[in-house]
């Protein structure tokens, strides 16, 4: 089961012609909807080309008006979502009351977890003492202090991982117990709160508070991967900006993660008057207001400012990087985000953040990884089922494999169109071991499990069928596992939030991962995972001119929408030669990402 996301199409056109049906693609929400009724009347195919020029198509982009993009509450309750829910189905194992509680043994499974050499419990109370307290910790990434049974997975998750090649710098480290001081004094539950957030409420509509602290509120949009790339960009952001992030968990997510932040809280408290605040300037207002202005004053700057910085081409560009924008942004003590994407990237074509961004990430390409990891602790209802999954299924692997499967287009992609790539793919890469039509395969013990994360349980069913009933050419054994299979994405719904989480961890877990194109579900599991996904080409027909996958070269998220023009407003014609760790996204030729400079 996966996480929606609506996001653009990411092959290159064959003709330039098809631009604007593109574009229509690229946002709109309802893919389901519209995708099918694109393709149908089209002649059109397209050409995965990975690292393919041209962002013309993008260019011309602008002209089309799109339908924005749906906030929260507004699209998910549709009455086939109602229909859908009721016939979500559950395999044993996982989600079961109770049945899971049996299946726990008091065994050392040290020799079943992969590369460790540690025994693991499934004690809640239990630490780890085989661990240095270094390795717990991720290097220093994390800091001591926490009571470790409010959150067992802080501590134990890295037993199920291996051990990163890398430490995170002593200046991120730094700026990380920078920041959660900051968080303790001027988080919620503090006198600075309080009077911060009084001030703040008073002096709306007069011009912008002189604070004790300042803040920024996330607010979501779109699915869970969706939302949990765009925590991570809002959390650095925050972290670059001295500022405190709070966050707006509607009930759907819930139970889903631990507090990051020693001694506070991450969440927006529920009576704070910004939950629901509706007449708020946005930062499009701002910035009209700002060119209008004669004067160098900035006494008309508000005290509360929303910016929107979801993937929409309808509006004109944001220039949310720029200097000039953040000079305006610092004197604005609360800030109400918005956004559906990994903007990081954005922040290296600031001068002023690049800097920064570097010193605190000398691997580029490790910035979702290490936040990531700081950020998203599984609760320990969540970890309960993430570990003891783990460990009835895939502890006793030689190898894990991660295979998540998204259709965006179900009605125009034939399941054994999709099922014919995912072999395609896994085979030729020799992800996968072809079967032995001959029979005649010698005994090799070692053991493949594949976790599949699909929201369609025919993808895993299929795989399974196909490994039982005939040996591998290699001997392996091949277990195919599915943790959930929901259908359809849900919105706004917890237990489905939680499923997702689950199914994101468990194959960030994996030694080799297949993700589909463009799908932020798999951003966060490569990126947790620190691992370089095969990108399954996105099908949405039923055609099959293009390689089934790529390998792709970092495991950071994709920003779908990165800025087309320097703050200067001239068009931004070669991103590598300015910015020399940015590159196309191998997924979405529009997108940018981040790569080691090498
Ligand atoms: C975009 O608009 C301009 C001017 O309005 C027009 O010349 C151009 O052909 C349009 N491009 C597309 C792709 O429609
Ligand atoms: C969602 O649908 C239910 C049942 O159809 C309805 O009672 C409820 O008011 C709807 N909620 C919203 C936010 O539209
Ligand atoms: C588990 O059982 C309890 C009580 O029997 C019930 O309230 C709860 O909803 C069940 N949970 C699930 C996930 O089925
Ligand atoms: C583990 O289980 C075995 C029998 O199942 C029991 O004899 C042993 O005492 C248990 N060990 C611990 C540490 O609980
Ligand atoms: C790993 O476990 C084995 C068997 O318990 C032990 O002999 C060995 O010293 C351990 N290695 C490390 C690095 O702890
Ligand atoms: C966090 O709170 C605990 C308990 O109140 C306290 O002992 C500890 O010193 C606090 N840690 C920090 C860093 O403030
Ligand atoms: C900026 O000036 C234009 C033209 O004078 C006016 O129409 C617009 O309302 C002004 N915008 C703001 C935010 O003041
Ligand atoms: C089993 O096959 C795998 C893949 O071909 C190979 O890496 C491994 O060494 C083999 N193991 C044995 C015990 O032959
Ligand atoms: C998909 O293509 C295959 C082979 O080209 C064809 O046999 C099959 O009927 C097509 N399916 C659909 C639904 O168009």
């Amino acid at each position: 089961m996966e996480i929606f996301q609506a996001t653009a199409d990411k092959m290159r056109m064959s003709s330039k012609r098809f631009a604007t049906l593109f574009v229509v693609f690229f946002i709109s929400f309802s893919v389901f909807l519209i995708v099918s009724s694109i393709y149908r009347n089209s002649s059109y195919y397209a050409i995965f080309e990975g690292l393919s020029k041209g962002r013309e198509a993008g260019e011309s982009a602008q002209n089309v008006t799109i339908n924005r993009f749906p906030l929260e509450g507004t699209v998910h309750n549709t009455s086939e979502e109602n229909l859908v829910s009721e016939h979500v189905k559950v395999l044993p194992g996982i989600f079961q009351n109770g049945s899971e509680e049996t299946t726990t043994t008091n065994n050392s499974i040290a020799s079943r977890v992969g590369p460790k050499n540690v025994s693991l419990t499934s004690s809640t109370t239990e630490s780890t003492p085989d661990l240095e307290d270094k390795d717990k910790l991720l290097g220093g990434l994390l800091t001591t202090g926490f009571d470790e049974a409010s959150c067992i997975s802080r501590m134990q998750s890295q037993l199920y991982r291996k051990a990163s090649p890398h430490k995170p710098s002593p200046y991120l480290i730094s700026k990380l117990r920078n920041y959660e001081d900051i968080h303790r004094r001027c988080g919620p539950n503090s006198r600075a709160y309080d009077r911060s957030m009084r001030k703040i409420v008073r002096s709306k509509n007069k011009g912008a508070a002189a604070t004790l602290c300042k803040y920024l509120i996330w607010t979501p949009a779109n699915g869970l991967g969706n939302q949990m790339i765009s925590m991570a960009a809002t959390f650095l952001y925050a972290m670059l900006t001295d500022r405190v992030m709070l966050v707006k968990f509607d009930k759907d997510k819930q139970g889903l993660f631990c507090e990051p932040f020693l001694n506070s809280t991450w969440v927006l408290p529920e009576k704070s008057p910004f939950w629901n605040e509706k007449h708020i300037e946005t930062y499009q207002t701002m910035l009209e207001k700002d060119r209008n202005r004669t004067s160098n004053s900035k006494d008309d700057l508000p005290s509360v400012l929303f910016i929107n910085l979801q993937h929409t081409l309808s509006e004109p560009e944001k220039f949310f990087h720029c200097d000039h924008s953040q000079y305006l942004l610092r004197e604005v003590p609360l800030l109400i985000l918005q956004s559906d994407q990994y903007f990081v990237p954005s922040l290296f074509m600031n001068p002023f953040f690049n800097q920064e961004v570097t010193k605190m990430f000398p691997e580029k390409d490790t910035v979702f990884h290490r936040l990531g990891r700081y950020l998203f602790h599984p609760s320990n209802e969540a970890w309960k089922l993430i570990s003891d999954y783990y460990q009835e299924h895939l502890a006793k692997a030689d190898k894990r494999i991660g295979l998540q499967i998204r259709v965006f287009s179900p009605v125009s992609t034939p399941q054994q169109t999709v099922m014919d790539l995912v072999l395609s793919c896994t085979l030729k890469h020799k992800i996968l071991p072809q079967v032995d039509l001959q029979t005649s395969a010698g005994k090799n013990h070692s053991v493949k499990a594949v976790l599949v994360a699909s929201l369609h349980r025919e993808y895993g069913d299929n795989l399974r069928s196909m490994y039982l009933k005939k040996a591998t050419v290699s001997g392996e054994v091949i277990e195919v596992y599915q943790p959930s299979h929901e259908e359809h994405q849900k919105f706004n719904d917890n237990k489905h939030n939680l499923k997702a989480w689950i199914d994101m961890y468990l194959i960030s877990l994996s030694e080799e991962l297949v993700t589909t194109s463009l799908s932020t579900f798999g951003y966060v599991a490569q990126g947790l995972g620190n691992l370089k996904p095969w990108l399954l080409y996105r099908l949405v027909n039923n055609d099959t001119h293009f390689p089934s996958c790529e390998r792709d070269f970092s495991s950071e998220p994709c920003y779908h929408v990165p800025p087309k023009h320097y703050c200067n407003g001239k068009p931004i014609k070669d991103v590598v030669s300015s910015f020399p760790y940015l590159r196309e996204c191998k997924d979405y030729c529009y997108g940018l990402k981040l790569v080691n400079s090498t």
